[in-house]
């Protein structure tokens, strides 16, 4: 027997925006990686640490670092204004975005243009525009720019992508899906930045996502209705409930169509946290998900369903007591930020014989979370948030013909001729 030692490479991150899923998914994500390591066969054992994180008033970063203690090292915290700023001036390899969607691309370019790796909360951004010059000066400045999607890796859909690939399901016809937040994501844990936003974006991207990466296919319309009144005005443009429809062309020249609806402002004593339903309808079969009955339903006097939830998502992100006896957090909800730990620490310490320019082209063009490969949901997502912008503004019912009549995204006002075209270049 030979004695091997295994190489270890410290990584440090920054973490922009320190919310709820700074709570739920990055805190699990860094404290694992800071006390026991992520392994990757590429690189050896990657050890992580909180170099410094940016907010807007500091104060759950300071709750944190109290409740935290010993689980995670010392950190700097920067507060508006130029919070983001500050943290590039520190010795960071990549930067986490979770700040609202609106306010993604101003952090994450300025993240790349400081050379910094990036993983990005979905959506990315809210424009083609927008994604345009990230993917340039992305590929400009020879850095990775990654889009956080778990839904990709929940077992569930994993499945699915596999019988879709290996064609036991055959031909996607049409299908459904429904996410459903309670009121406390709109009335409470948003309402600092909900003025003027809806939940299509916030929560119908993770099935555009779903949707674009498992069929594959070319997006050809979009259309988009909703309703207001509890978060907002009733004539307003803060929305309570979208319903999004996308049309999808296949190499076969047939169609299908997808609709996604979506709220905030479910009762918060539903027994599911979030509440998620598909159905998908192919040539030769259907799939049904139901994130309730994936098989656990609890029920515990005076506890649930507010405190804990009659049916919990034990796959996506789950508190354990291992076999072992160790405490422990995990799930796809946090395999997901370890994969783009990997990802960074193979660019910089691969030991194989590609260069860095190889790997990160690797890890690029074509690859599953990379920012050019968001595209389409970018566009379904600028389109959205167009359509919705006109209903407020008294245009309800407008459609948006994707890569149609050399336009990448025109939209059409009912009772108008001519279309507004929202994007030049192909989608
Ligand atoms: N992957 C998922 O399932 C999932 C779930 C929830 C949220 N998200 C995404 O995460 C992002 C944040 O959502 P959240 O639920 O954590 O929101 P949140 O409102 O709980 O937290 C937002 C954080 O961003 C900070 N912030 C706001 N503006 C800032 C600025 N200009 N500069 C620096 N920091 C700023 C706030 O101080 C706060 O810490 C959103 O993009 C959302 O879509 C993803």
């Amino acid at each position: 027997m030979t004695n091997s030692t295994v190489a270890v490479h410290q990584l440090k991150g920054g973490m922009v925006g320190m919310g709820m899923i700074f709570d739920e998914t990055y805190r699990p994500f860094f404290e694992n990686a800071y006390q026991q390591g992520i392994y990757d066969a590429r690189t050896g054992v990657l050890k992580l640490e909180i170099a410094a994180v940016a907010s807007r008033t500091g104060g759950r970063a300071s709750k944190y670092k109290i409740s935290a203690g010993d689980q995670i090292n010392d950190f700097a915290s920067y507060v508006e204004p130029d919070s983001i700023g500050q943290l590039l001036k520190h010795d960071v390899d990549f930067v986490c975005i979770a700040t609202p969607d609106d306010r993604h691309y101003e952090a994450t370019m300025a993240a790349i243009e400081a050379g910094k790796h990036v993983i990005v909360e979905k959506p990315s951004v809210l424009s083609m525009q927008q994604l345009d010059s990230i993917i340039a000066t992305a590929r400009d400045k020879q850095v990775l720019c990654k889009v956080v999607y778990h839904k990709l890796f929940d077992p569930d859909h994993k499945k699915l992508r596999t019988l879709v690939a290996d064609d036991v399901l055959q031909h996607i016809n049409t299908g459904y899906c429904t996410l459903l937040e309670p009121k406390q994501i709109s009335g409470a844990q948003f309402a600092e930045w909900i003025q003027g936003r809806n939940p299509g974006t916030y929560v119908a991207v993770h099935y555009i996502k779903l949707i674009d990466f498992t069929f594959g296919g070319k997006l050809k319309s979009v259309s988009c209705s909703g309703q207001r009144g509890i978060v907002g005005e009733a004539d307003g443009n803060t929305w309570d409930s979208t319903q999004l429809r996308l049309i999808y062309e296949y190499e076969s020249g047939r169609e299908a169509a997808f609709d996604i609806h979506t709220s905030w402002v479910t009762p918060d004593n539903f027994p599911g946290y979030v509440e998620q339903e598909v159905q998908f309808r192919f040539d030769n079969g259907i799939w049904n998900g139901h994130s309730r009955k994936r098989g656990v339903e609890c029920t515990v006097e005076e506890k649930t369903p507010v405190s804990i939830k009659n049916s919990m998502n034990n796959h996506y992100n789950g508190t354990f007591v291992e076999p072992d006896g160790r405490r422990t957090q995990r799930g796809y909800g946090i395999e997901v930020l370890e994969e783009f730990a990997r990802e960074v620490a193979y660019v910089e310490h691969g030991t194989d014989n590609q260069s860095r320019e190889q790997r990160i082209g690797d890890l690029s063009a074509g690859y599953y979370n990379d920012i050019a490969s968001d595209r389409q949901t970018v566009a379904a997502v600028h389109a959205m948030e167009a359509i919705l912008e006109q209903h407020a503004a008294g245009n309800p019912d407008c459609v948006v013909k994707v890569n149609e009549s050399g336009n990448g995204l025109v939209m059409y006002i009912p009772g108008q001729a001519d279309g507004i075209v929202l994007y030049e270049n192909p989608v």
